[in-house]
């Protein structure tokens, strides 16, 4: 036994030293430097590897607004992800770098650091760092590969130092994706918003008017007199999702078929989750237009629409999207609500802008 000790001894450095080397950054001193939500949010659970530092944050920032990383230096993550419009873009599908189309619709970026599960509408990728080595590389994203983009890092003369700096590398020849995707990581986790009307009314320092709390009262089922919307069983306060992925009857059944796009079930291979997708957050929903995965639905009055309809019913729909019979003065109260969650200290928060 004791022969082979030693190299016992020396594999499990060598794990060691495999696990820890591509995370390890030791000079990134873990201070919480982000904005603070209201009292209302939970703590934010950021990776061990990963802590939030203002210096990592700022770099990421500018990586975030630089075409630099695509491969035609047109297409930034900006590009589709504003953020005079909470992160999103505007558009039902995006076009990248490469001249393609994403395939669904670029979702706003709000709270992102507080997803606790799989980021994506069906839950296919795991974290923010991974979503960042993966968007170089997709050819409806940056089309562009990491061996260039490290190239171009490291011979620019800011980010080549800066990086070498903040993670303490001995030479820009150690710089790898990883160290490029902590540092974006770290800026979306600063993009919290929590300073809507609606959190200000709730903290007792604002009021809303008639409309806006006969349309709370709906969105959450709170007075026997007023119609259910059952709203907030998914898109539960204070992030406005349960993050979960449901059915929420977008499409028919008929509509899978001819629909590429599963949804969930291309994550976990179950038929029952065909056509689910993840509960978007509803804080800010007024600046995202057009909604839904698909980008189907142009206006917020079109999806309330929607959900008054009852959706298309599938064996899979969640029974909290049901006709609701509300009237016209009930959907145009629950358009005033949602609009309540448009955080105006988040669009134009200085340090969220192109630096
Ligand atoms: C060409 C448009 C485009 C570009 C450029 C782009 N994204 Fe996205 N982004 C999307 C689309 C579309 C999705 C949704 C993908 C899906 O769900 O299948 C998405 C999803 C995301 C998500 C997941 C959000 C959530 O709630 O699940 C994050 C985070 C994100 N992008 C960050 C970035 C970052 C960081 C960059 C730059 C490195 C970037 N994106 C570049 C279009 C884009
Ligand atoms: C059973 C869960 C569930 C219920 C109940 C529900 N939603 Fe949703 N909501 C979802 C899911 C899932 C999506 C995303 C579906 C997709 O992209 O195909 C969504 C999307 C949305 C969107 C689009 C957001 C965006 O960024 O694209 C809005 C707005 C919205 N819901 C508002 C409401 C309102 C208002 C109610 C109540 C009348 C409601 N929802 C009830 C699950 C639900």
């Amino acid at each position: 036994m004791m022969r082979y000790g030693r190299w016992i001894g020396m594999g499990l450095l060598l794990l060691v030293l495999v696990l820890v080397l591509p995370w390890g950054d030791p000079a990134v001193v873990p201070v919480t430097a982000l904005p603070e939500g209201p009292t209302s949010f939970p703590g934010m659970l950021v990776p061990a590897h990963n802590q939030t530092h203002p210096e990592a944050i700022a770099l990421g920032r500018k990586l975030f607004f630089d075409t630099i990383l695509s491969n035609d230096g047109k297409v930034s993550c900006s590009t589709c992800h504003d953020p005079g419009r909470a992160f999103s873009d505007g558009l039902p599908h995006s076009t990248g770098a490469g001249g393609l189309e994403t395939r669904r619709h670029a979702p706003a970026l709000v709270n992102v650091g507080y997803v606790p599960g799989e980021l994506f509408w069906d839950g296919s990728v795991g974290s923010l760092e991974e979503q960042v080595v993966r968007s170089i590389e997709d050819p409806t994203e940056m089309a562009s590969d990491w061996t260039t983009v490290i190239r171009k890092l490291r011979e620019h003369p800011e980010y080549g130092p800066a990086l070498v700096n903040l993670f303490a590398l001995r030479d820009g020849s150690h710089l790898r994706p990883m160290h490029v995707a902590q540092v974006i990581a770290q800026f979306e986790r600063s993009l919290v918003s929590g300073h809507s009307r609606y959190d200000q009314y709730r903290a007792g320092i604002a009021a809303l008017n008639e409309a806006e709390l006969r349309g709370l009262a709906i969105f959450f089922d709170f007075e026997d007199e007023l119609p259910d919307a059952e709203c907030n069983h998914c898109h539960t306060d204070p992030f406005f999702t349960d993050f979960q992925f449901v059915n929420n009857g977008i499409q028919s059944p008929d509509q899978w078929k001819n629909n590429p796009d599963g949804g969930r079930v291309e994550v976990t291979g179950k038929p029952f989750d065909r056509g689910k997708f993840r509960v978007p957050t509803l804080r800010n929903v007024a600046l995202t237009a057009p909604y839904m995965h698909d980008g189907s639905k142009a206006t917020l009055m079109e999806v309330i629409e929607h959900y008054n309809s009852g959706g298309h019913p599938a064996i899979n729909s969640s029974v909290n999207v049901r006709p609701l019979g509300l009237t016209e003065r009930d959907k145009s109260d629950l358009l005033a609500f949602l609009h309540t969650l448009t955080d105006s200290t988040f669009i134009h928060n200085p340090d969220f802008q192109r630096p």
